[in-house]
């Protein structure tokens, strides 16, 4: 087998994914284990059910001692990375709070750099780096303003891995609206019965997640005008 053939199939990898209590994340985490992955889930909340093949790790990734901690308990090589936990803030940049920004950017940056950073010594060599974004950050969204802006860093971070760290596939995702209660956050009465026209269900979200990880791409896009996912090679 060559070492493409071994990097696309998600099948018998050790995956360490983030935010696997819910949402995306949750999705994510069963269809990973029903495919004979073992997954490791940072998240502040325990899994919501017993499932084969997934073992949470209760663990705030803002926090440096308890991601270390949490990293211990994982034996290595850790073939998969991936940055997904999240949280969202609604507003401009001008809107938001001293709280908010604290939130948004040690969530997203901080915890995804804090990941990166604990991982790393357990690494395989040509490990995966998945590090999740959203459409918000190709469209510089001014609403959520501070949520586009740390979306927008956690892309380049990676964009930045892959560019110093050749040995590793680096795969950024901007996903649109799926229903999760991220999505829902803040939105209320007739805007969140407009968008629920628009949301896809995490499950399949996860799904076109999982089918390009094992494609060439290195970028996942959300098209908002056709609604469709496009995969872009850099
Ligand atoms: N849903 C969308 O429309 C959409 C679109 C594009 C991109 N995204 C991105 O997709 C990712 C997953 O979001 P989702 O929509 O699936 O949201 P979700 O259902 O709210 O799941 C996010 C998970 O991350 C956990 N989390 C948050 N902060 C954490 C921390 N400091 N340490 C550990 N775990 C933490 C959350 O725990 P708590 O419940 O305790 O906060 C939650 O379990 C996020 O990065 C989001 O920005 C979502």
């Amino acid at each position: 087998m060559n070492k493409a053939s071994i990097t696309k199939a998600m099948q018998g990898k050790t995956i360490v994914l983030t935010g696997g209590s819910s949402g995306i994340g949750f999705e994510l985490a069963e269809q990973l284990a029903a495919k004979g992955n073992t997954v490791y889930s940072f998240d502040r909340k325990p899994f919501p059910l017993q499932q084969k093949g997934v073992h949470a790790i209760v663990a705030d990734i803002t926090n440096d001692e308890e991601v270390r901690q949490g990293m211990e308990q994982i034996p290595g090589p850790i073939h998969v990375l991936f940055n997904n936990a999240g949280m969202m803030r609604r507003g401009t940049i001008f809107d938001a709070s001293e709280e908010d920004f604290d939130t948004l950017f040690g969530v997203h940056v901080k915890g995804s750099w804090l990941m990166l950073h604990r991982a790393r010594p357990k690494l395989a060599n040509d490990a995966m780096i998945v590090q999740m974004s959203s459409v918000h950050a190709l469209h510089r969204s001014v609403n959520p303003g501070l949520y586009t802006l740390a979306k927008q860093a956690v892309a380049e971070m990676a964009r930045n891995i892959a560019q110093q760290e050749p040995q590793y596939t680096v795969k950024i995702l901007f996903p649109g609206p799926v229903d999760t209660p991220l999505a829902r956050f803040d939105v209320t009465g007739k805007a969140l019965e407009e968008k629920k026209k628009i949301m896809e269900t995490a499950e399949s979200v996860a799904a076109k997640i999982i089918q390009f990880l094992e494609s060439e791409g290195a970028e996942l896009h959300y098209d908002s005008e056709t609604q469709e996912y496009l995969v872009h090679e850099q």
